[in-house]
């Protein structure tokens, strides 16, 4: 098996295992000291009433303080392409009553949701990875923001650029609030 199947497919025992406590690790209490979920989310200019993109949920830790940004007129797609983290937000969004979000499992390098669908897309806490290839997430990411949609990108890695992300025209950077990179959706 391929480390992205070991890793993804939720066919592996051990894959399953590993993934799982990472779960844990993403969603302990001692994360909070270091990163402020409602700050983060807020840095990305997030608003009343968007649809939202939230690629790479994880255990949902970003998915309660996007929900509430945009209100009971906005709504939240929240994708992993894991089915346990799939199955950890899902849970977390029915335990706090969430009711603007739907959990999806969706890869994101080929997804499968549509075009020109999303305000803003969250790519927190996933890039760069061994597992991500930038012109294929970037790719998708364009096709499935509205023109002049924002792709927000946060990265646990210092002195990490979106410069990938860049390539080809398909975004401009716009700025950095709060350490959340701020790409705008060019037309090519
Ligand atoms: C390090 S975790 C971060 C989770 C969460 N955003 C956080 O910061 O707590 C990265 C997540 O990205 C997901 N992921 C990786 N590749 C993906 C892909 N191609 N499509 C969708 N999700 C992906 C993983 O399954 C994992 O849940």
């Amino acid at each position: 098996m391929k480390l992205r199947d070991v890793m993804f497919s939720g066919k592996s025992e051990r894959g399953n295992r590993f993934f799982t406590k990472m779960m844990a690790f993403l969603d302990s209490p001692k994360r909070l000291k270091y990163d402020d979920p409602v700050k983060l989310v807020a840095a990305s200019g997030i608003r009343e009433g968007q649809r939202v993109l939230e690629i790479g949920c994880g255990s949902g830790f970003f998915t309660e303080a996007a929900s509430r940004a945009v209100g009971e007129s906005g709504t939240l797609v929240a994708a992993d392409l894991h089915p346990v983290a799939v199955e950890t937000t899902r849970k977390k969004v029915i335990d706090s009553g969430l009711t603007n979000v739907t959990v999806v499992q969706d890869d994101a390098m080929n997804s499968s949701l549509p075009d020109g669908e999303f305000d803003l897309i969250l790519l927190y806490g996933v890039v760069p990875s061994p597992v991500i290839d930038p012109d294929k997430l970037a790719d998708q990411m364009h096709r499935i923001l509205k023109p002049g949609g924002t792709c927000a990108i946060w990265t646990m890695v210092p002195f990490w650029k979106p410069l990938k992300y860049c390539r080809g025209g398909r975004f401009t950077l716009d700025g950095k609030k709060d350490g959340v990179f701020l790409l705008r959706r060019e037309d090519r």
